[in-house]
């Protein structure tokens, strides 16, 4: 049976008095993973933002393991330490080393020993081919190498669920394969569940279980992957991805 990790019913979102997310519907199992596609400004942040209890909403419910979300800072606290999230800008700490950023949230945070998650924090880093940057900063990595530190930090705090935003939006070409390719193996080897904001189409025709399409803070569409490629149910969907030139 599909254990579902997360749900979301019937969420509404407002800024102000302008409503930025309209009833959105859906849930995501284990191993699964769902990617958020739609024009600028459709809510696809705002909706991933909400998920990590970065924003609050005002009517609807989340629930997580078929557990509620209460929406209280406490609550949030501990459910970040299961929802791990990337986001463009890497916000890694400039003035700590590329393994004190890792360290810093699994052993202050989840108490957990030092020397275990340094042991494990080198195999992350070896998987992403940065073991040799443990000592470094920030500031001495290209971006594509920050950004793979902040999925390893992400990763660290064993997340149930990962959510990525654009993390790739704000590389150099050339740096932007190996992010998604990190991406790409943490779902087929590790199945991982990810939700996945990208305007990388040929990425997220090749990873995405489902795709939910958003425009205008609604969901317009939510369709298996490859059927969202191949044929989308709706126009709007369809004029998107010749807008893509996908
Ligand atoms: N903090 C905020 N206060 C007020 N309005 C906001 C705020 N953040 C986002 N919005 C508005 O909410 C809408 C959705 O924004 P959001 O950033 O979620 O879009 P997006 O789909 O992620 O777009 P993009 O592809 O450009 O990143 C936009 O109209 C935006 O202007
Ligand atoms: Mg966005």
């Amino acid at each position: 049976m599909a254990e579902e990790i997360l749900k979301v019913e019937h969420l509404n979102k407002f800024y102000g008095d302008w409503q930025a997310l309209h009833d959105i519907n859906f849930s995501i199992n284990k191993g699964e993973v769902v990617t958020l596609l739609g024009p600028s400004g459709s809510g696809k942040s705002t909706l991933i933002r909400t998920l990590n209890g970065l924003e609050p909403f005002r009517d609807g419910k989340l629930y997580f393991h078929g557990k509620e979300i209460e929406q209280d800072q406490k609550n949030w606290q501990e459910l970040r330490q299961k929802i791990g999230m990337v986001f463009q800008s890497y916000d890694l700490f400039p003035n700590l080393t590329v393994m004190d950023n890792i360290l810093l949230a699994p052993v202050k945070v989840q108490g957990r020993d030092k020397e275990e998650v340094k042991k494990e924090a080198l195999e992350l880093l070896d998987r992403v081919e940065l073991r040799n940057h443990a000592d470094s900063y920030p500031r001495e990595l290209s971006g594509g190498q920050k950004q793979r530190i902040a999925i390893v930090r992400a990763l660290a705090m064993h997340p149930e669920l990962m959510l990525f935003d654009e993390v790739t939006a704000s590389l150099d070409p050339e740096m932007v394969r190996g992010v998604l390719q990190i991406i790409k193996e943490l779902s087929d080897r590790d199945h991982m569940t990810m939700i996945i904001v990208t305007h990388e189409m040929n990425f997220a025709a090749k990873i995405a279980d489902r795709v939910l399409f958003l425009e205008g803070g609604k969901i317009l569409e939510e369709t298996p992957g490859k059927q969202f490629f191949e044929k989308p149910q709706t126009s709007r969907a369809a004029e998107f991805l010749n807008s893509m030139e996908f």
